[in-house]
């Protein structure tokens, strides 16, 4: 049924699930399938989701519902992919009948052949694999023609108490090294620019042909011509260890960026979150890492009202934020996921003490962000232009701390690198004009 049929796909959630959707749009492609705009206008619609948090789960059952009308409109097939799909199976066909397919995360290569025969095969496909497998992808759909994610391990095991993602992405499995090599020399030959390498927990990597880990990837990525900028994400700090740290101050091309998530500021709830390191285990990182890269640009994941957290807990995320000074903070209030232990720990933070915790350390982060961001100012930073800003006549793209900088520049720079005088600021992104 694939050939000649237009599909669409709808991503929620993480750099995973873009990479992941672009390696979906690929195998359709190859079937002779085409893309469509809107999902109004196309055979197949696809829905790539997150199920990290409930707010997550939230947005895509309202998104789900409002499929039904097209269902009844155009008869269209609609799939739902992801963790989300992975997470629920059949449930989510009982809740959301007219949903035809329900695929996880590890059988996406079963897709085309699923799509082929849709009526006759089993709608719930979540079988883990124990190994990688590789999924193909073709340059049409990679959003950016410059900057590139390359997936190179998938799943955890560390089994953090709050998170869903060890029952959605399976166990670890890392992707053969010559595979990522080969990859992003295909990638630096049509032009990319910079790779953002990506995995649930990327310090953990290791070649299953040859047990080198992720400092030794980064060199030989490095050694390929024309990729300019390498990052990677998300790394966990029990696993990110000195040589690590070595490895991004001494090789030139890995950005001095590093995305570190500290979840809380308190060794308690740190534990009761099975972290497995402590405030100052952290903090003496961050120091080591500072040192070594004086420019660093650092940021973070925090979680508040994790179930037993009090005012004094709370106040020693505030503390470690106002030490450490990051670039930016991604914090979110503590929801329960399923199968998780914490789960089974009274959610005892009321909504409103939440929120509030939410509101104070995003006040304050607020400020840390507006400070740095000014020092800035008059200064000249490299950028990747990735096109035009979402609104008015700007360019748009980031500095190696990858932070968003917006700037005038009286020609189209876009899909290239370019110096950026800074002349101004906010909180979360940098203004300035075309260095001539
Ligand atoms: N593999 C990454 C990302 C995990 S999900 C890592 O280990 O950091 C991204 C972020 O979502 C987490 O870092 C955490 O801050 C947040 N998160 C995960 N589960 C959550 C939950 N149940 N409630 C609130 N935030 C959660
Ligand atoms: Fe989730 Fe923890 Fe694994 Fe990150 S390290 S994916 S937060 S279990
Ligand atoms: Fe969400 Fe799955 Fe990514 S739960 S954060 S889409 S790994």
């Amino acid at each position: 049924m694939l050939e000649g049929k237009t599909f669409y796909i709808h991503t929620f959630g993480c750099q995973m699930n873009v990479n992941d959707s672009e390696h979906v749009a690929s195998l359709l492609l190859k079937e002779g399938a085409r893309p469509a705009r809107s999902p109004e206008k196309s055979d197949l619609i696809l829905i790539n989701t997150c199920a990290v948090r409930e707010k997550s789960v939230e947005k895509l059952f309202s998104y789900l519902g409002r499929l039904k009308e097209q269902k009844e409109r155009r008869g269209s097939v609609i799939v739902c992919l992801g963790c989300v799909a992975q997470l629920y199976r059949e449930k989510l066909l009982k809740k959301f009948p007219y949903l035809d397919l329900v695929v996880g995360p590890p059988q996406y290569q079963a897709l085309p052949l699923l799509l082929n025969n849709f009526l006759t095969e089993k709608r719930v496909l979540t079988e883990w694999k124990k190994s990688w497998v590789e999924l193909p992808i073709v340059p049409e759909t990679r959003e950016s023609p410059v900057s590139a994610y390359v997936t190179i391990m998938e799943g955890c095991n560390n089994f953090c108490t709050f998170c869903v993602v060890p029952f959605t992405r399976g166990r670890e499995k890392y992707r053969p090294l010559s595979a990522i090599i080969e990859e992003i020399k295909m990638l630096a030959d049509r032009g990319y620019l910079e790779v953002q390498l990506l995995g649930q927990n990327v310090n953990s990597y290791r070649d299953p042909e040859t047990g080198a880990g992720l400092p030794e990837l980064l060199g030989k990525i490095a050694e390929i011509d024309g990729i300019e900028w390498i990052r990677f994400l998300t790394s966990h700090p029990k696993n990110f260890t000195l040589e690590m740290a070595q490895a991004m101050a001494s090789i030139r091309k890995v950005c001095h960026q590093l995305h570190l998530p500290l979840q809380s500021g308190s060794n308690r709830i740190l534990e009761k979150m099975n972290r497995n390191y402590t405030k100052e285990d952290y903090l003496e990182k961050i120091d080591l890492l500072k040192s070594l890269m004086p420019d660093i640009s650092l940021s973070t994941d925090i979680i508040v009202g994790f179930p037993t957290e009090t005012e004094e807990d709370f106040e020693q995320t505030m503390e470690a934020v106002e030490q450490i000074h990051f670039t930016n903070i991604f914090s979110f209030r503590y929801s329960p996921r399923p199968l998780t232990a914490a789960s089974r720990m009274r959610d005892d933070v009321p909504e409103e003490v939440k929120i509030d915790r939410l509101i104070r350390l995003q006040t304050k982060q607020k400020e840390i962000q507006l400070a740095l961001n000014q020092k800035l100012i008059g200064q000249k930073l490299r950028v990747l232009c990735l096109g035009r800003s979402k609104k008015g006549n700007l360019y748009s793209g980031r500095n190696e701390g990858f932070q968003v900088v917006n700037f005038t520049s009286p020609v189209d720079v876009s899909n290239s690198f370019v110096e950026v005088k800074i002349t101004g600021c906010g909180p979360y992104s940098l203004h300035g004009e075309l260095a001539g």
